[in-house]
């Protein structure tokens, strides 16, 4: 698999148009592209079948986080528009994610629908020790946190977890080599870490064994995303 199939370039605008047309400019350097809440909630699901109809894979990042009935029937919905992947968070709870497997999985046999793969959503990227001991009151480390969600969604039967680049070998160590990590948090060495804490460049999230890295603004907001991932191209592929 190739570091560009690996890619997942975060779509991260309000308006249909401008999500298309970079799914247009950029659809042969990424994978997957991600629809979060600003586009979703704009947009609606017909992006994504704008997106699909440009035989483009979509992670629907919407990160489900409510009661298992309602999660379920959220997640069935989700594997009906046909995305690649969606997540959940996994401090809904075992249960909530279990159902909302299960769910998908019956839909997909009944329907003959290809299988999301369903991720949960651990510490999100921009927490840190701070917030999670002062804010959050949960008084272990982040890293002790991770790895017990990340166990969790294991033992729930997820495909893999949303973590951060400083976790990646922990999870794979702790959960085995084929459960999934996607990637946020990512920044290029000549872009400033704006709202995310627990960032890594590309090469190292990829390097430390990422399945798949998320990245929005370290190309989107460049005055040249073509020639930024060029450069992220070229730093990767360098010994
Ligand atoms: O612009 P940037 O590369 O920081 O964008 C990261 C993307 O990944 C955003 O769309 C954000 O919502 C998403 N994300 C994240 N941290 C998570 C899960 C998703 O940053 N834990």
């Amino acid at each position: 698999m190739s570091w560009k199939e690996k890619l997942i370039i975060a779509l991260d605008v309000s308006d249909a148009k401008q999500a298309l047309g970079i799914v247009d400019m950029l659809g042969d350097y990424a994978g997957v592209f991600k629809v979060g809440f600003e586009l979703f909630v704009s947009a609606g699901p017909k992006v994504v079948e704008e997106i699909h109809k440009k035989d483009k894979k979509v992670f629907l990042d919407l990160k489900f986080h409510d009661i298992p009935n309602t999660v379920s029937k959220a997640a069935v919905a989700a594997a009906r528009l046909g995305v690649y992947m969606f997540n959940v968070h996994t401090s809904g709870g075992l249960e909530m994610m279990k159902r909302c497997r299960d769910s998908v999985a019956e839909l997909c046999l009944k329907e003959n629908i290809q299988k999301p793969k369903i991720i949960g959503v651990t510490a999100l990227t921009s927490l840190d020790n701070e917030i999670l001991k002062n804010e959050l009151c949960i008084q272990h480390s982040l890293k002790t946190h991770v790895k017990h969600l990340a166990s969790l969604a294991l033992k729930s039967g997820l495909d893999g977890v949303v973590a951060s680049p400083h976790e990646i070998s922990m999870i794979k160590q702790h959960c085995g080599k084929e459960f999934l990590v996607v990637i946020p948090g990512i920044r290029p060495s000549w872009v400033p870490p704006d709202d995310q804490r627990r960032t890594a460049t590309p090469k190292e999230a990829l390097r430390s064994g990422a399945d798949y890295i998320v990245m929005g603004r370290g190309i989107l907001k460049q005055e040249d995303p073509i020639k930024a991932l060029e450069l992220i191209s070229l730093e990767i592929l360098t010994a």
